[in-house]
Formats: structure tokens, sequence, C-alpha cells
């Protein structure tokens, strides 16, 4: 199908204030994400006219400072550092990020305090936020949230429990005019992304669908894993006990997450059993996952490692370059305009006797 001028100028306006505040192309954000976010896919995304983000996860403020130098190294195009916000040395990563000149910080990983915003903002950069629920979303924006992103529980990783399109209808109406709003979970094709942008997005932010690309370092066995998984595969971690907490996390199910139940059901037996006490057995189940991302993506370890993937992994289906994953994404939401247009043109088109 053969795309019009005017859907390349409707797309352009639904997305304009996300691409200037960004400062790229296409508003869409290749979401941070740990151990796969680092200069290889931040660069690839930024080059492809996307915004790339550097995942400093627990990195310590030398190794980011590499990072940062390394990924500009690869791109002279705008790109931004997500930091985590319980990272013990949060003030010294953003201060390198103000060292760097990084023009926007996204506070994740809980609340940020309106200090980190204020400390982010007086370097210059636009601090970005996430925002779980309304009244958060205005919270963080009286803090001096320059944007937000709305993730909904479709997402890989970390989630909350509402999911995305929830989120977007509480959320866009009343802070979509306020400040550029960014939705991620779950976006798989340009269709949904037009979706959002209509209801009053700025831009979207993909995860998932950028692990396969051919720019990613992931190893071969994950981006298999991925390749392989439909929607259904990417589930959230369970918990088995309301006494003892489980971090909700969305990744395709392993042998590691049917350990991760039998770990929790023997250290709560013994828990009841008087043999271990409350905060041992919490330490374990929290310990249960440490390192294990890494050992998937980094290591190939698909069996016993984490498999982070949002829902939307049913729909990665090859590898592809970063640039033919958001040329298609574009071109998906291009069509659906140049098919209303005709649609609108056809309706208007004087009807004939009958
Ligand atoms: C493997 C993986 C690791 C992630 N790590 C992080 C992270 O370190 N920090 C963060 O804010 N979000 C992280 N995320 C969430 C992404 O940034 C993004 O918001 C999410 O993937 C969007 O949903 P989608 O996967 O459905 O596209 C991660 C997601 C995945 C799949």
């Amino acid at each position: 199908m053969s795309r019009t001028r005017e859907a390349y100028r409707n797309l352009d306006r639904l997305w304009k204030r996300g691409r200037e505040f960004l400062g790229c192309e296409c508003a869409i954000l290749g979401g941070a994400m740990s151990w796969v976010s680092e200069r290889n896919l931040v660069a690839a995304v930024s080059n492809a006219g996307g915004f790339g983000v550097i995942a400093c996860g627990s990195m310590p403020p030398d190794m980011l400072a590499a990072e940062i130098a390394a990924t500009k190294a690869l791109t002279d195009r705008p790109f931004g550092v997500n930091l985590i916000t319980m990272h013990p040395q949060l003030d010294e990563l953003i201060d390198v990020c103000g060292a760097a000149r990084v023009g926007h910080v996204v506070l994740a990983g809980g609340l940020p305090s309106s200090a980190s915003i204020k400390r982010v903002k007086e370097f210059g950069a636009k601090a970005i936020c996430f925002a779980p629920a309304p009244v958060l979303a205005k919270k963080l924006v009286r803090a001096g949230a320059d944007a937000l992103v709305i993730e909904g529980a479709e997402a890989g990783g970390h989630v909350g429990p509402v999911s995305t399109s929830v989120l977007a209808q509480e959320i866009l109406p009343a802070m979509g005019r306020a400040v550029p709003v960014f939705v991620a979970g779950g976006i798989g094709r340009g269709e949904a992304m037009l979706s959002y942008l209509e209801m009053g997005a700025s831009g979207v932010q993909l995860g998932t669908r950028f692990v396969c690309a051919h720019e990613c370092i992931a190893h071969p066995r994950f981006k298999q894993a991925f390749i392989r998984a439909s929607a259904r595969d990417a589930v959230v971690s369970v918990q088995i006990d309301p006494q003892f907490p489980v971090i909700p996390v969305r990744a395709i199910a392993n042998a590691g997450t049917d350990r991760f139940m039998e770990v929790q059901r023997s250290v709560i037996e013994k828990f009841h059993r008087g043999e271990m006490d409350q905060k041992s057995a919490q330490l374990e189940i929290e310990h249960f996952w440490a390192g294990a991302l890494r050992r998937a993506v980094i290591d190939g370890d698909v069996e016993n490692g984490s498999l982070m993937a949002g829902q939307s992994v049913g729909m990665v289906t090859s590898e592809q370059s970063v640039r033919e994953i958001i040329d298609e994404f574009i071109g998906q939401a291009l069509d659906v305009l140049d098919a209303r247009a005709a649609h609108a043109a056809a309706a208007e088109e004087p009807q004939g006797a009958l």
C-alpha cells in the first residue's frame, strides 16, 4: 500500500510534541532494559530516528560514565539514561549524567524523590518519571517531572498491576496536555502505537520488540527464546503466600520459574516448622533471581536465568534491524491513517442511482 503525504503529516502532528521533547525524528523510546540496553542497542535506536535509553541498572558511577562515552562514540544523536531510584549511589549517578551533559534522565524503579528530580533538572536535563497511577502522575508533575512514562502490566520486567489500556484511559486525558506522556507495555505493532497517540500520548516506549534487533548484544539463545514464545508464555512471577511478598516480574516461563515455586514452598514450610525465621525465609525468596537476568541475556542460560519479556513477545517473530522495526511501526500506523482517509473519501463520493 502506498503511503500518502497526508498520512505522514498526520502522524507527524500526533507525535510532534514527543519528537520535539526528545529531539528525535520519531517519538519511539527504546525502553531501558538492564544488560540489553547498552551502547550498541541504544545508539542503534537513536541512529534509526528513535530515542535510545541506557539502562544503568546496578552499574557503579564510573561504569555508567564509560557507557555514556562509548554510546556517544556510536551516535551523535540524543539518547537518555535510565537510573533506578533505589540505587545506593543515585546522586553520584545523576552527577555522572550531568558531567556528560545527558539531555534526558529517566528515573525508574519506584517513585523518585523531588530532590532527585531537582538534581536532574539542575544541570539542565529533562526528568522523565514513571507514573503508575493518576494521583502519582499529578504528584510527579508537581514535583517537576518534565514528562511521564505510563507502563502497564503487559510490559516485560518489573510490572504494576494495571494494564496499559486502563492506565492510558486514566492518565492521558488528565495529564496528556500538561506534559508529554509516553505509553509503554504490550505495544507490538504500529496500529497500537497510533491508537495511544490518538488518545493523547506524545509517544511510546518499546522494550520487548527491540530485544531481537540485530544490533542487540543479547545472547542468541535469549533471542531464540523470544522468537519461539507466544504472548501467553510471558507470565508474571507468582507469590504463594501473602506473608512472603514476591516482586511482580513478567518473564517467559522456564525451568527457573518452576524452581522458584519449589523454593518458595520449601522455605515457607521451613518457616512454619520453625526451622527458619521470617527474615531469612524472605531473603532466600528475594535472592532467588539475583543475577538471573544477566545469566540469561549475557550467558544464554535460558533455562535458569530470567527471560524478562512482555506479552508483545508473541509479535517478535524474527531478528530484524532496529531501523526495520521502527519502519514497520511507522508503516503500520501510516496504513491505518491512509485506510481511514480512503474510507472517508469513498463515503463522500456521490452514490449512483440504484
Ligand atoms: C529484559 C528487560 C529488562 C528491563 N529492564 C528495565 C530496567 O532496567 N529499567 C526500567 O525502567 N525498565 C526495564 N524494563 C522495561 C522496559 O524499559 C520497557 O518499559 C518495557 O519493556 C515496555 O514494555 P514491552 O516490553 O511490552 O515493550 C525491562 C524490560 C525487559 C523486557
